[in-house]
């Protein structure tokens, strides 16, 4: 989808974030936050960006298709020393929008932001029913290092995850 552009948030987005955020929560039980939740405001989603600008080791990138955001992935490093080399992702898509190549061009650009910055270790979690997603992240390098058993709760059933991970070998 050649309309749709990835980018590093900023803080004039914060409305149209929490907008996404919202809507993500609730379309999709794959994301970690429960809907009720979430309470950011569009003045807590500025400061995020603005923090996380201000970091080498943590990334916001959305995907705009025109006016609207549809995508967000986010990326961070634990501060401490020994495990500063590795960061944490997560990502969503707007449920209109899966399957346009999306989802696979903000993880590229997050492989691309890690190496860029001295970062070695990329990783997530993924529910193992969620096939889309683990796809998009074996495809693109990931590769699941470990089950995760009865890791969440929701609607009262135990979910379980893969942990999965990239590895800059430079
Ligand atoms: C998972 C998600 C991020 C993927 O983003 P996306 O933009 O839809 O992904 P892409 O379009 O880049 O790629 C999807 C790929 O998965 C494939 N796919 C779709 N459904 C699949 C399935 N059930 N099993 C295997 N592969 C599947 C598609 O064929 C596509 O591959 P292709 O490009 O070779 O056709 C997005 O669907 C999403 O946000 N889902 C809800 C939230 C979520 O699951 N977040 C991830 C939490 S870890």
């Amino acid at each position: 989808m050649n309309s749709v552009v990835v980018r590093p948030a900023v803080p004039a987005d914060a409305a149209r974030l929490v907008k996404l955020r919202r809507k993500l929560f609730a379309e999709t039980q794959f994301m970690l936050l429960d809907p009720s939740e979430f309470r950011s405001t569009a003045k807590d989603e500025a400061q995020r960006i603005r923090l996380f600008d201000a970091k080498a080791n943590a990334l916001i990138l959305v995907a705009q298709d025109g006016e609207v955001l549809v995508g967000t992935l986010v990326a961070s490093s634990n501060e401490l020393l020994r495990l500063a080399h590795s960061a944490v992702l997560a990502l969503g898509i707007g449920q209109s929008h899966w399957g346009k190549g999306i989802g696979s061009r903000m993880i590229a650009e997050a492989v691309a932001w890690s190496r860029q910055n001295g970062i070695r270790r990329l990783e997530l979690t993924v529910h193992t029913t969620n096939l889309r997603a683990i796809a998009v992240y074996l495809r693109a390098g990931f590769q699941v290092e470990g089950l995760r058993r009865a890791s969440l709760v929701i609607d009262g059933r135990y979910v379980d995850e893969y942990l999965m991970a990239i590895i800059e070998d430079g």
